[in-house]
């Protein structure tokens, strides 16, 4: 049985006091919740967000790193430097990497083995863009990410490896995948992952969905056998939005 894996991206929102404020209620609502429980805060809140919710069972997730260890990398942020904060989970490939800043299928690769040789997790985001949905491309666009994303990560280095279904019409523009529309998704991610390495760790992988959730479709979309969680953008930003999604009840 998969644990659900509710995880929240700030993106670039909230100074180091009001992140660390969020946190500390998401801390008195949300510490030792049954479900995993993730927050990305922005870099520079990292510090400040590690302290408030230290000793509780919220994870410290980062939405970006490098992909080298050290060097002359002027503004980019190592992998070392999470670790030392008390971050152990990273999101790797989010759309915006992919289409704002230009990111390849190969530099996300080095960033995934890098944050898994130094032992952070990583939600692996990927998704079809409007054009490629309406072009038929869904399956071989997520096909493709998954395989170029994973190559080089073992089968044991799998388990430290959540995927993370982001369509990116659905991002930020109110409009959801159908629960079943993002499930069929999610079941090719799962026999892509199954044909990779094998259908007990494929089965074994938990795989969040990530576009417009919200308190009122959040059950829908966990109801389907194929989600097992949901990285949120906009409603992980405020504590009346944020706390029910992390809630939601399970039917
Ligand atoms: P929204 O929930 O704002 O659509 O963002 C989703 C997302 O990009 C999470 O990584």
């Amino acid at each position: 049985m998969r644990k659900p894996y509710l995880a929240g991206n700030w993106k670039m929102h909230k100074t180091a006091a009001e992140a660390a404020a969020f946190a500390a209620e998401l801390r008195s609502a949300l510490d030792r919740s049954p479900y995993t429980v993730m927050v990305a805060p922005p870099f520079t809140a990292l510090q400040a967000v590690a302290e408030a919710l230290s000793g509780s069972s919220i994870l410290l997730g980062a939405q970006n790193m490098c992909s080298e260890e050290s060097g002359a990398h002027t503004g980019e942020v190592s992998v070392l430097m999470l670790k030392d904060l008390g971050v152990s989970v990273v999101i790797l490939g989010h759309s915006e990497r992919r289409h704002t800043y230009g990111e390849t299928d190969e530099l996300i690769s080095a960033k995934v083995q890098l944050a898994l040789k130094h032992g952070l997790n990583v939600i692996l985001c990927v998704g079809e863009t409007l054009e490629e949905r309406e072009a038929g491309h869904v399956n071989h666009v997520v096909e493709s990410q998954l395989e170029l994303g994973l190559s080089g990560v073992s089968a044991a280095q799998l388990q430290q490896v959540v995927i993370a279904y982001e369509p990116v019409w659905a991002i930020g523009t109110g409009k959801t995948a159908t629960p079943e529309d993002a499930d069929s998704v999610h079941e090719v991610i799962r026999a892509k992952l199954a044909a990779l390495y094998s259908k007990s760790a494929a089965d074994a992988m938990v795989i969040q969905y990530g576009g417009s959730v919200k308190p009122d479709n959040i059950a829908g979309l966990m109801a389907k056998p194929n989600i097992d969680g949901a990285l949120v953008g906009g409603a992980s930003l405020k504590p009346e939005s944020f706390i029910p999604i992390a809630q939601f009840d399970r039917a």
